[in-house]
C-alpha cells in the first residue's frame, strides 16, 4: 500500500487530465491512494497544503480527454521556485514546501512539468529526499532533452494546424498571406511541425538564420497568391522590435505583399487531447507507476526510439543546453532545440518551403 501525490506545474497543455486519469487507474489496480495537489507548488506551500483525494470517479474517463488540468497549474504570480528565487524568498519557500511535503506523508510524488519545473526540481532535490520523485515531461514547446516526445505537443500541433487550415480559406478569398505566430518560446519545433502539416509556404524558426529579402522573393514567386507563413515566437530580426509576426509583416508589406497577421496564442494549449497524446499519457503514467514500484527516484519518464523508459534527472540537466536566468544565478534550465539534422527541415526544403538559409 502506497500513498502517492500528483502535481501539474508550469504552463498547461492538453493531455494532463489523461495522464492524471491513467495514474489514478494504475494506482487503483495496485491498491494505492492518490492525492492531487491543487495549483502545483503554490498549493503545497499553504498550511495545510491544498489537496484533493483522487479516485476513478474524481476525474471520469469521459472528461480525461479535456485540455487543462483538474489540479490547476497555479496562477502567474503564484508561489513557485522561480518567483520565490527572484523575490529573494527561496528559503521561506523551501521551508513551506518541505512542511507541506512532510504533512502529506507521501511515498512518492509524480511531478508533471516542463523543462523549468523539472530542472528546478533537480536543483532543489534535497527537498524530495524522503520520498520518490518521478517527473513526467509535458509541454507544447518540445524543448526538453532526452525524450523524443513531450506530453501535449501533438495536440498543440493539431490545434495550430487546424487554425491555419481555416485561415487558408479566407486567405484564398482575398489573395493575401497570413503570417501566423506560433508559440514555442525559443524552440522552433511546434512552428516547424505544424508548418509542414498545414503546407505553409515559409517557416521561420529561431534555430535557422533567415533573410527577409529572400523570403519576400520566395513569396512573390510562389505558385499561389495566398498562403501561410509560419513564424515562431522566438525569432528575432536585427534592428527591429515588436512581435515577430508584425516585424515580418512590415517587411513583406514593404515588398508589396498583401498580408495579415494571426495569433493563435493559448488556443495552441487547448483542444481535446489527440489520440497520440492520450497514448503517450497512458505510457508515461504506466512507466511512472512502474518506477515507483521499482524503488526509483529522481527520474523522468521519456520516450526514446518508441521505447518508454526512465532517465535520471541528473542526466536530463547535464544533457540539455543549459540556460542561466540572470535573475536566478544558481539555476540552470535544460533545453532542447530543433537540431540541424531534424528530418523535417530537409523535407520542408525539398517541398519548396522557405525555411531560411539552411544548407
Ligand atoms: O511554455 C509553454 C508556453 O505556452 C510557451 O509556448 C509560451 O511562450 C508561454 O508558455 C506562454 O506563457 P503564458 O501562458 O504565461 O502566457
Amino acid at each position: 500500500m502506497k500513498r502517492i501525490g500528483i502535481m501539474t506545474t508550469g504552463g498547461d497543455c492538453s493531455g494532463l487530465n489523461t495522464a492524471i486519469n491513467r495514474i489514478v487507474r494504475g494506482a487503483d489496480m495496485r491498491g494505492w491512494d492518490v492525492i492531487g495537489i491543487i495549483d502545483g507548488t503554490d498549493g503545497f506551500c499553504d498550511n495545510p497544503p491544498r489537496t484533493i483525494e483522487l479516485n476513478t470517479e474524481t476525474l471520469p474517463l469521459a472528461e480525461s480527454r479535456l485540455a487543462g488540468s483538474i489540479l490547476h497549474n497555479g496562477n502567474a504570480g503564484a508561489m513557485n521556485f522561480e518567483t520565490a528565487a527572484t523575490s529573494g524568498k527561496l528559503a521561506l519557500f523551501n521551508r513551506r514546501f518541505k512542511r507541506g511535503l512532510a504533512s502529506l506523508n507521501l511515498d512518492a510524488l509524480i511531478l508533471i512539468g516542463g523543462n523549468g519545473s523539472t530542472s528546478l526540481a533537480w536543483a532543489h532535490n534535497d527537498i524530495y529526499k524522503d520520498l520518490q520523485l518521478i517527473c513526467i515531461p509535458k509541454t507544447i514547446d518540445m524543448d526538453m532533452p532526452l525524450t523524443d516526445k513531450t506530453l501535449g505537443f501533438d495536440t498543440a500541433v493539431q490545434q495550430l494546424t487546424t487554425f491555419c487550415d481555416q485561415l487558408l480559406l479566407t486567405a484564398r478569398s482575398h489573395h493575401r498571406w497570413f503570417i501566423v505566430q506560433a508559440m514555442g518560446r525559443d524552440c522552433g519545433k511546434l512552428a516547424l511541425t505544424a508548418g509542414v502539416a498545414c503546407g505553409a509556404s515559409a517557416i521561420l524558426i529561431p534555430e535557422i538564420k533567415f533573410n527577409t529579402d529572400k523570403l519576400a522573393e520566395h513569396i512573390l514567386n510562389a505558385p499561389t497568391d495566398y498562403g501561410i507563413i509560419m513564424v515562431s515566437e522566438g525569432i528575432t530580426l536585427r534592428g527591429h522590435s515588436g512581435r515577430p509576426a508584425d516585424m515580418i509583416s512590415r517587411k513583406l508589406t514593404a515588398s508589396g505583399i498583401v498580408n495579415r497577421t494571426a495569433f493563435p496564442e493559448h488556443y495552441q494549449r487547448a483542444g481535446d487531447t489527440v489520440a497520440t497524446d492520450r497514448i503517450l499519457a497512458t505510457r508515461f503514467a504506466d512507466c511512472a507507476l512502474n518506477a515507483i514500484e521499482n524503488g526509483e527516484t529522481y527520474v523522468m519518464t521519456a520516450l526514446q526510439d518508441n521505447e518508454c523508459k526512465t532517465v535520471a534527472l541528473s542526466d536530463f540537466v547535464d544533457y540539455g543546453d543549459a540556460t542561466r536566468d540572470p535573475n536566478i544565478p544558481d539555476l540552470v534550465t535544460a533545453n532542447a532545440y530543433v537540431e540541424p539534422d531534424d528530418p523535417l527541415l530537409s523535407v520542408a526544403q525539398n517541398m519548396g518551403i522557405y525555411i531560411g538559409e539552411y544548407k
